[in-house]
């Protein structure tokens, strides 16, 4: 079952001994979540009228692009937009400080992707079931194909009022895997150049992303699997942060509003041990490449 392990971290770029660091990285390469509950985001005075949900319009967050350094789906006049960038900028560079100093390992290769702040109460949100976070599941997005590569994620309950953000753990990813894999269908040959044609996807689609995909559907459209599935309810606490590769490990968010997320990409070659990676162990289970 996943683990949930603590680190005393205070503050954001604060020195952290090497055995930390080792354990910091074996805690995430096997699957376990890494949990600082000292560890606050400061929001600002004038970051007050953020915490209201409908900075977000209609959707369920704010995104930060960092190519572009763009604000996606933000509602607001000129001075709350631009106090939201402002405060999703300091989040990025916060918890990039964290990462250097937690895991110096990754200096080389890590990409600091989307920035997300999520004002909105997961509770009783109505989406369609496959965009629907409180079904366990592994993130693998549709439009943004990664080839292969890691999602690292930083979140920090921001709650205002010190709510908790409630998260269901399922089982390990081996074991998901191995229950969902042989139903699954291989790519169809040409689909991806198709949907990069037209636009659906960023990049290729690899066979890793269709599995990927496939695995994340089945999930949550498998309401048995959702109830019986070996699983752990956890609560983080408000004004805690947590760090999860939410790739290889099974999740659901269920209630809970504010938080920040921080996303990285890392190369599986990159790793201590790309053997952990899911690609690696897809690649294994199938007998094939898949990039
Ligand atoms: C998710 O990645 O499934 C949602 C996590 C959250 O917003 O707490
Ligand atoms: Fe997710």
């Amino acid at each position: 079952m996943t683990d949930i392990v603590t680190l005393p971290v205070t503050i954001w770029d604060q020195h952290i001994a090497e055995a930390e660091q080792d354990l910091a990285v074996d805690v995430l390469e096997r699957g376990d979540v890494l949990f600082f509950p000292q560890l606050s985001f400061p929001m600002q005075e004038d970051d007050g009228y953020l915490l209201s949900p409908t900075v977000a319009g209609d959707g369920k967050n704010v995104s930060l692009d960092p190519a572009t350094r763009s604000l996606r789906g933000s509602r607001g006049n000129d001075v709350e937009l631009r106090g939201l960038k402002n405060m999703m900028q300091r989040f990025a560079a916060s918890s990039l400080g964290l990462i250097r100093k937690l895991l110096p390992c990754y200096e080389t290769g890590l990409e600091q992707a989307r920035t997300s702040f999520r004002p909105v109460e997961i509770a009783g949100r109505r989406t369609s079931w496959r965009k629907d976070d409180t079904r366990l599941h592994v993130d693998s997005f549709p439009s943004s194909p990664i080839q292969g590569k890691r999602i690292l994620r930083v979140f920090s309950n921001v709650n205002p009022r010190g709510e908790s953000r409630d998260w269901r753990l399922g089982e390990p990813f081996e074991q998901v895997a191995r229950r969902f894999l042989p139903a699954l269908p291989a790519p169809l040959w040409g689909s991806a150049r198709v949907l990069n044609l037209l636009g659906i996807t960023k990049r290729h689609r690899t066979a890793y992303d269709h599995y990927m995909l496939q695995l994340h559907d089945r999930m949550k459209a498998d309401l048995e699997y959702q109830s019986q599935a070996a699983q752990r309810a956890y609560a983080f606490p408000g004004g805690s942060t947590w760090m999860v590769y939410s790739d290889l490990v099974s999740h659901a968010a269920m209630r809970g509003q504010y938080a920040l997320e921080q996303t990285y990409h890392l190369p599986v070659s990159a790793m201590r041990d790309p053997s952990r990676a899911p690609l690696r162990i897809l690649e294994k289970l199938l007998g094939r490449e898949l990039t």
